[in-house]
């Protein structure tokens, strides 16, 4: 959970520093990164794994939640791999000093240049289909290239169908018809080494019984295997731990999260009487999504009697891009005004020309004022990873805060930055 605290001043707190001043430092919008949260949270997931799980097991963190250095440095620092999505967090990744051997790329649509990067570097390739293998196989390299399969592992679960990737029809992954055929294919070059299987069957999920059972559905796949003469030594089983957005979201812990993939897998490989496989997975929300908040300045208010009151901040689709494209919803509060009754029910409205660039509607907040700073809880996974510069707003800075002291992570963009990529061919100067 978020270090946050309520100042003398009435103020929110978080890793020891006061919102309002961070704003009036740093402007606004600004991404408020607390370190001790996620720290903790990358403890959580390895110390689960040390208390559930007899054999080896690595976590790795699925950096498309945020990708930048100096988070890809943090979860480094904590013992953990990256989960890698594309050249360019790959790239990141090696920047920030990830041990390239705990790096894993995926992706159902890796470009030549893709996979060159992260075979040269000694990274894992997690691949999705037989193109993807007939293109590694055709590098030109001495190296060993190692590599898993992205099984699709049939097992579907109730969260937003666009982050749903465990049902049949996916984009991602062998589907499981496909998957003895996909053994056969592999063996065929002797300059890939498939030392493992990988499967994700979603994102924000609370019930724990889809990741209970992939156990079993990876120990099935992995004695197919066996009778390819394929020995695989380590299975993944993606992310997909829900975090809490709201009020009445219960989401379950990290440790049950664990202790639910472990129990699933142990049972599964006792029953089938093999060896313990190397687990990994690869969170990505649970890790950073509740240690970041989103501070914003309140702008214009309207009220359209009888109706609705809109209250604008100076931020919105650009930097949370969620309310918009899968209706979460989240909570606000305000930053200033901490122990003011909750009096106001307003809709909080982003400042892009689109109606639908709402960020949450009928928010309980106290009356607020121009300038105010106004907060939205858990923005860490999927908002700057997936901010844009829609409307040639400037995306924001982000802060690393802890013990009282915040350091700029992420450099505030300058109108001189928008336009630094525009070329004008020479008839229009
Ligand atoms: N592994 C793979 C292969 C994935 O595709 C993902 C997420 C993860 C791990 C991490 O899942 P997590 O632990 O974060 O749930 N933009 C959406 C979420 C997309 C998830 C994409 N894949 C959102 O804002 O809800």
């Amino acid at each position: 959970p978020l270090t946050a605290t309520v100042s003398d001043r009435d103020h929110l707190e978080v890793g020891g520093c006061d919102v309002t001043d961070l704003v009036n430092k740093f402007g606004s919008p600004l991404y408020i990164l607390d370190e001790e949260s996620l720290r903790i949270a990358c403890r959580q997931y390895r110390d689960a794994f040390k208390r559930y799980y007899p054999g080896e097991a690595q976590v790795l963190y699925a950096s498309k939640a945020w990708n930048c250095l100096a988070v890809c440095a943090i979860a480094t620092q904590e013992g953990l791999g990256i989960d890698v999505a594309t050249g360019g967090e790959l790239f990141t990744a090696l920047k920030a000093g990830a041990n390239p051997s705990k790096i894993y790329l995926h992706g159902n649509n890796k470009s030549l240049s893709e996979l060159k990067l992260a075979v040269e570097a000694g990274c894992t390739v997690v691949v999705d289909n037989r193109f993807e293998i007939e293109t590694l196989a055709s590098l030109k390299t001495d190296l060993p290239i190692r590599i898993m399969m992205r099984i699709t592992p049939g097992l579907d679960c109730h969260t937003h169908e666009y982050i749903r990737t465990g049902h049949i029809d996916s984009k991602f992954g062998f589907d499981p018809n496909q998957v003895e055929d996909g053994f056969n294919f592999i063996s065929q070059y002797p300059s890939l080494s498939l030392v493992g299987l990988h499967a994700h069957i979603g994102s924000q999920i609370f019930e724990l019984q889809a990741h209970q059972d992939l156990g079993g559905v990876m120990v099935q796949w992995l004695n197919k295997a066996a009778q390819y003469g394929v020995a695989i030594a380590e299975i993944n089983v993606g992310g997909g731990l829900g975090i809490r957005y709201n009020e009445g979201d219960d989401p379950p812990s990290i440790d049950e999260w664990v202790k639910t993939v472990c129990d699933g897998l142990l049972q599964a490989c006792q029953a089938a009487n093999i060896p313990l496989p190397k687990v990994l997975a690869e969170p990505g929300r649970s890790l950073i999504g509740s240690a970041c908040v989103t501070a914003y300045t309140v702008g214009s208010k309207k009220t359209i009697p009888g109706i609705r009151t809109y209250l604008s901040v100076d931020g919105g689709m650009s930097d949370n891009p969620r309310p918009i494209t899968y209706q979460s919803v989240c909570r606000a509060i305000v930053a200033n005004r901490m122990s003011d009754p909750l009096t106001e029910t307003v809709t909080i409205a982003g400042k892009h020309c689109e109606s639908g660039d709402i960020l949450i509607k009928d928010a309980k907040l106290p009356s607020t004022q121009p300038g105010d700073t106004l907060v939205v809880m858990a923005t860490g996974a999927y908002n700057y990873s997936m901010s844009s510069n829609y409307n040639r707003l400037a995306r924001p800075a982000a802060i690393l805060v802890g013990n009282g002291t915040a350091d700029l992570i992420l450099q505030r963009e300058t109108y001189e930055d928008l336009i630094r990529y525009d070329r004008l061919p020479a008839h229009l100067k």
